[in-house]
């Protein structure tokens, strides 16, 4: 049993946690967008909202999505929005292009659908541009058409074409991993074009944020540099970090589970870092750069033809995998390092949304059930707008292995209006922890809800959609402000304080 003690500082609050750090990512890969979320209308088995999945749509918002990015990922880079617009019927079918996946693509979900999806959900829109096969007109073309108010035939075209409001994205990738499927650009031709665009974009709407592309360590400085008088033109700096060293999806071993979990912690040491690079190339300025973890999460190796143990590999690569509950923790540690960084990082968006990846929420057919990461998000809602706080571990007990110590209970918190929100992680493979928990002004507890399944492997499926879920449990009083929490191995849990 391990013995630890925790205590929220009240007194020094970090920043405000933007709900677009809870943001996710749709992409026309796989059975994301195409069978995930969009089912079309001409189908009556699976009821829909004009087109779009309800059951997934209900869940999506329940957990909820604040922001989406779309049309990718490396599909972006392909992307003619133009293409996406107009009658159904008459759209062009194109070959969709991502990851190495050739289909066929009726662009059925386009810019109008793509708007609705996000009112649905009540998320904010995020755009992800061309920059690999299209042209700068043609990305200014798709903020025209987006957001213009004035008389142009761009805006009478979306007019007709359904919306005589404009749509207000705010949100622009200019380009997606341009270091690679984004054109294989080095980073100063990167950086001289990107300004190239920026400059024309803003010409057309002063008012939207821009979004660079970054990469490692190398190119982001570079980028910086090269760009350096120009920074004025990048609203947020984009950055990727997929976790690829945990070895199986289900089968890994006790050193893989922790290998996962300390990947996931060193995210947040990766957008420091940047923010490093940031701060140094702004100098005095006064203008500021958020980071854009535009792309974040678990990417397995039967999910994936390269990288770490990528024998494992199904055939074809669908780019889905199984979500367990390991997989849940590593995403409550990268979104305490969220919290931590919420100073410098603007943006994070899950990749991604639905069947891919990391996804939150999984269907097959007519089956839909949701994976344990989305109960790990569920149980960070209170945190959305609130002010993060700092938790210091006292009576620290590291975890086994890893470069550097780890402790094996963490936590972050929040106060908003609502009162004062506590989630605690017990990243221990197998032993429970007992912990008191010092919550400065806290006199009653409002809720307690502990994510658990019986082991780190634990999914849900089409079969058993409850076997990893929420429940309630009891905190107990030990004192003045001070709670007893009772934290089973490789659980994490969430308590509401007034
Ligand atoms: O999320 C899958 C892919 O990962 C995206 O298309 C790309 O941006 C990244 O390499």
């Amino acid at each position: 049993m391990i013995e630890t003690r925790l205590v929220v500082q009240t007194g020094s609050p970090i920043g405000t946690i933007s709900p677009r750090l809870y943001g996710h990512f749709a992409e026309h890969l796989g059975r994301c967008c195409y069978d995930g979320l969009w089912v079309g209308t001409q189908q009556t088995t699976i009821p829909t909202y004009g087109g779009f999945r309800k059951d997934v749509v209900d869940a999506l918002k329940a957990m909820p999505v604040p922001l989406l990015r779309w049309p990718g990922g490396c599909y972006a880079d392909h992307y003619h929005w133009r293409d996406g617009i107009g009658e159904p019927s008459q759209r062009v079918r194109r070959l969709g292009l991502s990851c190495g996946l050739t289909v066929e693509d009726d662009n059925a979900l386009g810019t109008h659908e793509f708007i609705a999806l996000c009112r649905l959900l009540g998320a904010e829109p995020y755009l992800a541009g061309n920059m690999g096969s299209g042209s700068p007109q043609e990305l200014c073309d798709w903020v025209e058409y987006c957001n213009a108010s004035l008389n142009t035939t761009l805006a009478a075209e979306r007019a007709a074409n359904g919306s005589k409001q404009p749509f207000g994205v705010t949100l622009w990738g200019v380009g997606n991993e341009n270091w690679g499927c984004g054109g294989s650009y080095d980073a100063e031709s990167y950086a001289r074009e990107y300004r190239r665009y920026a400059t024309m974009l803003r010409h057309v709407d002063t008012t939207i944020q821009m979004v660079a592309c970054g990469h490692d360590d190398a190119w982001n400085q570079q980028f910086l540099q090269t760009n350096q008088r120009y920074l004025g033109m990048v609203d947020h700096f984009s950055i990727h970090r997929y976790w690829i060293e945990g070895g199986p999806e289900r089968d890994f071993t006790e050193a893989q589970y922790y290998t996962l979990l300390a990947e996931a912690h060193a995210t947040e040491d990766f957008v420091q870092r940047t923010a490093g690079y940031i701060r140094d190339s702004l100098g005095n300025s006064t203008h500021r750069v958020g980071i854009a973890l535009d792309e974040w999460g678990v990417w397995h190796p039967e999910g994936r033809p390269w990288g770490p143990n990528n024998d494992l590999h199904r055939e074809p690569i669908t780019y889905e995998q199984a979500g367990t509950l390991r997989d849940a923790l590593a995403a409550a540690i990268a979104l305490e390092g969220f919290h931590h960084q919420c100073n410098v990082l603007t943006l994070a968006n899950l990749a991604q949304i639905v069947n891919v990846l990391h996804a939150p929420v999984m269907t097959d057919g007519a089956a839909m059930w949701v994976t344990p990461t989305y109960y790990a998000l569920q149980l960070h809602t209170p945190h959305l707008g609130a002010s993060a706080l700092p938790v210091e571990v006292t009576d620290s007990v590291s975890l086994p292995g890893g470069e550097k110590p780890i402790s094996a209970v963490t936590g972050t918190a929040s106060a908003s209006h609502n009162g004062l929100v506590v989630t605690l992680i017990n990243r221990h493979y197998d032993q429970p922890a007992s912990i008191t928990l010092h919550v400065p002004g806290s006199r009653q507890v409002v809720s307690a809800n502990l994510l658990i399944g019986d082991s780190p492997r634990a999914i849900n499926s089409a079969h058993h959609p409850d076997s990893v879920k929420l429940t309630p449990f009891n905190v107990g009083a030990d004192g003045s402000e001070l709670w007893r929490v009772e934290l089973p191995p490789h659980s994490m849990a969430t308590i509401q304080f007034a």
